[in-house]
């Protein structure tokens, strides 16, 4: 594998600048499968896409994901799981989360979406300012909720499942001890096993909720027929979902309102095409996420560890090596993508506007580990811009002047906005 000269490392590290930063000129210098030494060993970066077809799709078997520091907050859920019994959960989730399983969903989504466009309503009326972060985290929570528990999200859980995100941020500085790791977080992670086990115990008592048994219940009533379900695993698949599905989408829902604030066209453009409520304005809406989507892929980077040796496009890449896919740059490669930094969720609408190769846009990761939740971010997004694109143009007093690269890729700072009716 062709690999960067050392002192490229030194310098960034001295510089202080983002990984992604270094990252790009490891590709820059080094190609589509490049190696860097980040720490003693050598780390393959992979974006080229057929590089990343092969790691993610054609041969997963070899490039395994490890989620030691992960499995902290989610312990053995789907995220984490491994072999066999990652199989086992994925076949239970997989079918609540395409076409018939999905459109039972689909209410909820709706519900949450409207919640929040009367709030939205609120906010316009009253002048009031509101942060369209922090509106994006409560309605993705909310809808999450809602699929897995049958109930509206509360203030109070709400609360307490901050502390979800607490620890998910911690967790890249956590200290690489096991025990030490988890007294840092014991705290909050105590809240969350408290509001993992309330709901928990509500669905064992038949509490279905006003909208009917959720997610949670396929997990209870599995636990009747498969021993593996116990209580600890019900506690981690409910965890894996709510930290996996409503940071992610929040994240994308907040960028793309703050690039519709830099091309206001882009807004009026999806509202021209067709009727509400008709496919045209749905895919026009669609573009507007996947552009979104492919200019700030939420999780940005995807590690995997190769278990055997393998050549990877012309590559040798041995045993042991770790490898950082990274959707980020082959989102934003000229050779893939005319003008890549431009935004222009046309590129979705248009026949042939856009690479056809697998490897060259997943924000959803691809191959048999890719994004559960798919069909659900997608849903769910277009139903809440469905609502709230149509009403109101979003003023923002202060815009974050960058991005923070962690686990995901997020504005680095509030988001305080006022709303405008909307005269398109
Ligand atoms: C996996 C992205 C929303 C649940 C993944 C992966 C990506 C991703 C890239 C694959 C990671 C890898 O290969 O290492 C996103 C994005 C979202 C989103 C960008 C929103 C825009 C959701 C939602 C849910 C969800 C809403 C659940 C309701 C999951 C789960 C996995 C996963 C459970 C692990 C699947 C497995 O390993 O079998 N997601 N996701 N995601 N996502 Fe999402």
């Amino acid at each position: 594998v062709p690999t960067v000269d050392p002192e490229l490392v030194k310098r960034w590290h001295s510089e202080g600048g983002e990984l992604v930063e270094l990252l790009s000129q490891v590709r820059e210098r080094a190609g589509g499968v490049a190696g860097v030494r980040l720490g003693p060993a050598l780390t393959v970066l992979v974006t080229d896409p057929q590089a990343v077809q092969h790691v993610l799709a054609l041969r997963p078997d070899r490039y395994v994901k490890r989620s030691h520091r992960a499995r902290l907050l989610i312990g053995d859920g789907l995220l984490a799981a491994t072999g066999e019994a990652w199989k086992r959960q994925r076949r239970l989730l997989q079918s609540q989360f395409t076409g018939t399983g999905m459109r039972r969903y689909e209410h909820r989504i709706t519900q949450a979406a409207r919640t929040t466009a009367e709030r939205w309503e609120a906010y316009a009326r009253t002048g009031q300012s509101l942060d369209v972060g922090k509106e994006m985290h409560r309605f993705a929570l909310d809808t999450i909720w809602r699929s897995l528990t049958g109930h509206p999200l509360d203030d109070e859980t709400a609360h307490e499942l901050e502390a979800v995100e607490a620890v998910g941020a911690a967790l890249p500085t956590l200290p690489a001890d096991a025990d030490k790791a988890r007294d840092a977080v014991a705290a909050d992670l105590a809240r969350i096993d408290a509001v993992a086990l309330r709901a928990i115990e509500a669905v064992r008592g038949g509490d279905a909720g006003p909208d009917g048994p959720g997610l949670l219940h396929i997990l209870t009533d599995a636990a009747t027929e498969r021993p593996e379900y116990t209580d600890q695993l019900i506690r981690d698949e409910l965890v894996t979902l709510l930290a996996a599905g409503h940071e992610t989408t929040a994240t994308t829902l907040t960028w793309l309102y703050l690039l519709l604030d830099q091309h206001p066209a882009a807004r009026e453009a999806a509202l021209a095409a067709g009727d509400a409520g008709s496919e045209e304005r749905r895919r026009a809406v669609q573009a507007l996420v996947h552009e979104t989507l492919r200019l700030y892929p939420a999780a940005w980077l995807l590690p995997r560890h190769a278990a055997e040796d393998d050549t990877l496009v012309g590559h040798t890449v041995e045993a042991g090596t770790d490898l950082l896919v990274c959707p980020y740059l082959t989102h934003r490669d000229p050779r893939l993508w005319p003008d890549p930094e431009r935004f222009d969720p046309q590129r979705f609408l248009t026949p042939g506007g856009r690479p056809t190769h697998p490897g060259a846009y997943l924000p959803f990761g691809i191959g048999p580990r890719a994004c559960l939740g798919l069909q659900f971010a997608l849903r769910e997004s277009t139903i809440l811009l469905e609502h709230l694109l149509p009403a109101h143009t979003v003023a923002f007093s202060a815009t974050p002047t960058k991005a923070q690269y962690g686990i995901t890729v997020r504005p680095d700072g509030p988001t305080p906005a006022t709303l405008e009716p909307a005269l398109v």
